[in-house]
């Protein structure tokens, strides 16, 4: 080969490297930017923290449909060895959860997780917890029961406002009518300062794989009615 023609040979090779250093990069900027997923109210940019799971199942369902989960911090008050004894999937669903990159935490509390070690550092843009309810201690529409539910939302609204963004959203999905109206959820909300910005119907069904649990006593894994429910979209009230 003459030495015109090897330096032929050199700037075309020199290209096809130029030529694969610039797919790369564009390979690169695709990795960084990658494509908006909306699963309902959620999305794959947003970064959502989960209060009171019972299986975990809605947080899956959501990491699921995002193909990864470290956008999502999933939350219950129960421990590790709880959630193994109430529910059949509770750990094959925590460890997929954690195998799409998501952040399980135990043992938190909606009523004081604004000092949770971990999560007073963090700040969220949805924060949502799927139908409260502190457990069966009276009936249902005993004055005692609906005092103790009032209670866990007013605390974990006051809680999750302090974890919100400035833009975010608190969502609860709630069931309607008597007795659970008798909560006052919004005009708790109002009382410290959020308002309620929407309300929508609540469709398990948009939700593949959620079970909504009941979470307490001998049937905690056993799903239950949902009937008429709605999601509570709340946020900050700036013009207090
Ligand atoms: C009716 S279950 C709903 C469970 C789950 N969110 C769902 O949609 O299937 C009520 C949940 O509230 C949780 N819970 C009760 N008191 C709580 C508290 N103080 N902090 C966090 N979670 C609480 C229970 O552990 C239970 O998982």
């Amino acid at each position: 080969m003459g030495n015109e023609e090897e330096h032929q040979e050199e700037v075309k090779e020199s290209k096809e490297v130029h030529d694969d250093d610039d797919n790369s990069d564009t390979e690169d900027e695709d990795e960084e930017e990658e494509a908006e997923i909306r699963k309902k109210h959620y999305s794959s940019k947003q970064r959502i923290l989960l209060v009171g799971e019972g299986d975990f199942s809605f947080s899956l369902c959501l990491a699921r449909a995002f193909g990864s989960a470290h956008n999502i911090v999933a939350t219950s008050l129960d421990t590790q060895e709880d959630i193994a004894r109430k529910y059949s999937n509770g750990i094959g669903n925590v460890r997929e959860l954690e195998e799409r990159g998501c952040l399980v935490l135990y043992k938190v509390d909606a009523k004081q997780m604004s000092q949770h070690y971990f999560l007073k550092t963090q700040r969220f843009d949805r924060i949502v917890y799927n139908l409260p309810h502190v457990g069966f201690l009276y009936r249902e529409s005993s004055y005692c029961q609906i005092q103790l539910n009032k209670r866990l939302v007013k605390g974990f609204l006051k809680n999750a406002k302090v974890l919100l963004q400035k833009e975010g959203e608190i969502h609860v999905t709630h069931k309607e009518g008597d007795p659970y109206n008798k909560w006052d959820l919004v005009k708790k909300a109002e009382k410290i300062g959020l308002i309620l910005h929407d309300v929508v119907p609540f469709c398990k069904d948009d939700y593949p794989g959620y079970c909504n649990k009941r979470a307490h006593g001998s049937s905690s894994d056993a799903e239950f009615h949902l009937g008429d429910c709605s999601t509570y979209k709340f946020r900050f009230n700036h013009s207090t």
